[in-house]
């Protein structure tokens, strides 16, 4: 159906009128990495169709930034940022003006809430067999209950900030996540529920691998908006502007604390159904997260060591900027004010408040990540070409800046790791 739909297709281009539906649940039916030639040879073509194309440029965009996504197998440019299709999400970036730092939240909020709503109603369908979709290892029902308990959990704050509030476990989880996901789509625009439905293009059939999808998605989502929030704090704080810094970290910290859940969520993921699909993920891993990369480094200059290391060496665009020196970090800016005669105590106490207790949510994020890839992997290597957990054993204590230490009385134990990412 596939060839019959893209040959009438590149007969008359026009970008608001590609068989979506089609090529997606082609890519649906057998998974990324088993897409038949002939239908990457037929997208190929309607890529070096794409500057002849003309139409409206948000739909050209939507397309090239599918193709690019569904491509990068054949093409050899596999890589985290596509597996996650991060283009079709359009998340802030750190090239946005600073000055839009504070819209950030509204549409990261909004972004992480459909993100998780729309992977709780696979879960939905699947568990009312209303769905063929990646028909392999099926979660049992209690599974799919503590899916829905976490996911709500996770994105509970972020509702109340969008006005669609829930009561705590009101009613059952399952319940409960039919009709949050109904409100979250209602409430999504024409383009929000378009790249929602053409960002999943899972490596293979395996049910979990959505949720596993969804998750690095949302946390992506979050770490963008740290960036953009850390960004906001270093240049409020060149100009004195403390409060407004202040107000920058903190809610950072807030937001790296309330997504926690999602560990939690995707806790739940089947060890088997992993090491299922994980054997055609190889050459994408988040450490390759340009995100998280930007605000490891916006907090401080990373040593040399590190920034010659496989951490830094996965995120070249990154490692550029950081060579080219072009970067001013949280402990610069914090070292100016405090060198400027206009930081009265208060506002210094504050400050270093607020960064020290930063540190301690991003340390714990660390080792909640640790345990989970310590369950999850075991001794197996990462998908990022390291040694797999003993690199993250070995990066998950480097300071997050070199002026403030966490706060200690919440620095992370393992036990609390522990208890997020056990069932
Ligand atoms: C099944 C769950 C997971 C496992 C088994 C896992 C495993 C790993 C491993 C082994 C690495 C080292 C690099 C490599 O060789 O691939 C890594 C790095 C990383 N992972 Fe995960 N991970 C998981 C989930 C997540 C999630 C949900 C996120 C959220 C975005 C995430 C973010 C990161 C980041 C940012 C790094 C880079 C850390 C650094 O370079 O310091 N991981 N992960």
């Amino acid at each position: 159906m596939y060839v019959a739909e893209l040959r009438s297709w590149l007969s008359a281009p026009n970008p608001n009128r590609f068989p979506y539906k089609t090529v997606v649940h082609a890519y649906h039916s057998v998974g990324k990495h088993f897409v038949p030639t002939d239908l990457l040879e037929l997208l190929g073509e309607a890529r070096t169709a794409l500057p002849e194309i003309s139409g409206p440029w948000p739909w050209l965009r939507t397309l090239a930034a599918f193709l690019d996504t569904a491509l990068d197998k054949p093409d050899k440019r596999y890589e985290y940022p596509t597996y996650l299709a991060l283009p079709l999400l359009e998340l802030p970036t750190t090239d946005d003006p600073v000055e839009y730092a504070p819209y950030a939240r509204s549409r990261c909020d909004r972004r992480i809430a459909q993100l998780v709503t729309d992977v709780l109603a696979f879960e939905l369908a699947a568990l009312d067999g209303m769905t063929t979709l990646l028909p392999m290892m099926r979660p049992a029902p209690e599974l799919v209950v503590k899916r829905c308990r976490h996911g709500l959990r996770a994105i509970q704050p972020t509702l109340a900030r969008m006005g669609l509030n829930i009561e705590p476990m009101a009613g059952g989880a399952i319940e409960q996540a039919r009709d949050i996901c109904a409100l979250v789509r209602a409430d999504m625009s024409f383009g929000e529920r378009h790249s929602i439905d053409l960002s999943i293009l899972p490596v293979y059939t395996v049910h979990d691998e959505y949720l596993f999808l969804r998750v690095l998605q949302a946390f992506e989502t979050m770490f963008a908006l740290l960036a953009t929030h850390l960004r906001g704090a270093v240049t409020a704080l060149a100009v004195g502007e403390i409060d407004r810094a202040v107000s920058f970290i903190t809610s950072s910290t807030a937001t790296l604390r309330q997504t926690a859940p999602l560990f939690s969520m995707l806790a739940t993921m089947q060890i088997e159904s992993f090491r299922t699909f994980r054997q055609f993920t190889d050459g994408a891993s988040a450490i390759q997260s340009r995100n998280y990369k930007f605000v490891e480094s916006l907090c401080r200059k990373p040593d040399v060591e590190r920034v010659d290391s496989p951490a830094y060496l996965s995120v070249p665009e990154v490692r550029d900027r950081l060579m080219a020196g072009q970067q001013v970090t949280l402990d610069d800016a914090y070292t100016r004010a405090l060198r400027s005669s206009d930081l009265a105590e208060p506002e210094h106490a504050r400050l270093t408040e607020a960064m020290a207790d930063f540190s301690a949510a991003l340390l714990r994020w660390r080792t909640t990540h640790y345990r989970l890839a310590v369950r999850m992997l075991g001794n197996a290597t990462g998908t990022g070409y390291t040694e797999g957990t003993p690199y993250l054993a070995a990066v998950r204590t480097i300071p997050v800046f070199g002026t403030v230490d966490a706060i200690s009385e919440t620095i992370p134990d393992s036990t609390t790791a522990d208890r997020i990412v056990n069932l």
